[in-house]
């Protein structure tokens, strides 16, 4: 019998061929949990294959279906459902038995004081939240490990293709992680930083890659068209549901505090906290990084960049985090987050015009 919900999360379910019995049960329990009743096995059973119950407490001795046989169907159909047994049948066998198989949570005696039943109940729900949560946990950690490796594909694919930017995108992703972490920036957010980071440049895929690897100045036209990468990153990376704001970081990797940058010309908190710590790990990297058409300018020369341009072009806090971490960062070592990427290569290739 199915009845209306009480005040708690999970279900109960009461299995006993005696109503009186079972009537006395849902009295002294309906106020906590939300029960349903079943008089037989077969009847309970029907119930369970509907219902997603916490727990279940069976009678052993039944009509039909008996209770060690009824608990075991819960167990292959229900496998995180806590089972228990109310007996006024328990021999010692029987409930060492019960407990050893591992087909019950707890053993109950019937007569079963209130209190005793109450509290066992309460101890399998806590014990199938805990498998629940258990369960949720992996498969958030299954989900995160395919996500990281499906952005690893994505930052191969970007540097496979302009040596230049081989490196670049790691590079920066350890940089910003380190930054973030001198910022004090929860793990949810360095994770999606960290994403973000290392796609940040997937944009390019779109601009050809003579324009990318040219020794000499870019036209107009080429630097527009290398322009319209964060972009098309943005395009690329909304339509998957990030449980972060990847592509809006990847959209704003660019922007300037002072509203000089691109695509949007925003300004200030307009910008993503993380886009803005984002942009100047990007400027340092891209100004110590070779270019087709020069070497590289240096670390000095990256700091002094953000260093100008603090306040101005770049986030204040996120200058200070950047020049206080720098020299601790083993940019080459990658990103601490996920597995280091394969196939990266130590020559970094700017970011276009830097600064
Ligand atoms: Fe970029």
């Amino acid at each position: 019998m199915e009845r209306s919900p009480g005040p708690s999360r999970e279900r109960v379910l009461l299995v006993d061929d005696d109503a009186k019995v079972l009537t006395a049960e849902v009295r002294s329990l309906g106020e906590r949990f939300r029960i349903d009743t079943a008089a037989s096995g077969d009847e309970a059973l029907d119930l369970v294959r509907r219902t997603d119950y916490a727990v279940v407490v069976s009678d052993l001795k039944m009509p039909g279906m008996d209770g060690i046989r009824f608990l075991t169907r819960v167990r292959e159909l229900r496998p995180d459902t806590v089972r228990m047994v109310l007996t006024g049948f328990a021999t010692r066998d029987n409930a060492i038995d019960a407990v050893n198989d591992g087909y019950v949570f707890r053993f109950l005696t019937k007569p079963c004081p209130t209190t005793a039943l109450r509290t066992a109940i309460e101890a399998g729900v806590a014990q199938f939240r805990l498998i629940r949560d258990q369960a949720e946990l992996q498969g958030l950690r299954k989900v995160h490990r395919a996500m990281a490796g499906i952005i690893q594909g994505f930052t191969s694919l970007v540097e496979a293709r302009d040596p230049y930017t081989a490196g670049h995108q790691r590079k920066v992703t350890a940089l910003s992680l380190a930054m973030a972490r001198h910022m004090g920036c929860d793990e949810d957010t360095l994770n999606g930083l960290g994403m973000a980071a290392m796609v940040h440049d997937i944009g390019k895929l779109y601009v050809p890659a003579e324009f990318l690897n040219k020794p000499g100045k870019l036209t107009e036209a080429e630097f527009s068209i290398i322009k319209s990468h964060p972009k098309v990153g943005f395009d690329i990376l909304d339509p998957v549901d990030f449980p972060w704001p990847i592509s809006r970081i990847v959209l704003q990797h660019h922007e300037r505090v002072d509203g000089s940058g691109y695509p949007q010309g925003l300004a200030g908190a307009q910008i993503l906290p993380e886009a803005r710590i984002l942009a100047v790990a990007d400027v340092v990297d891209a100004i110590q990084s070779h270019r087709p058409y020069r070497p590289g300018r240096g670390r000095a020369a990256a700091l002094e960049e953000i260093r100008e341009g603090r306040g101005a072009l770049y986030d204040p806090g996120a200058v200070a985090a950047c020049l206080a971490v720098v020299d601790q960062v083993d940019v080459d070592a990658g990103p601490t987050f996920i597995t280091q990427p394969r196939g990266s290569g130590d020559a970094g290739r700017a970011d276009e015009e830097e600064a």
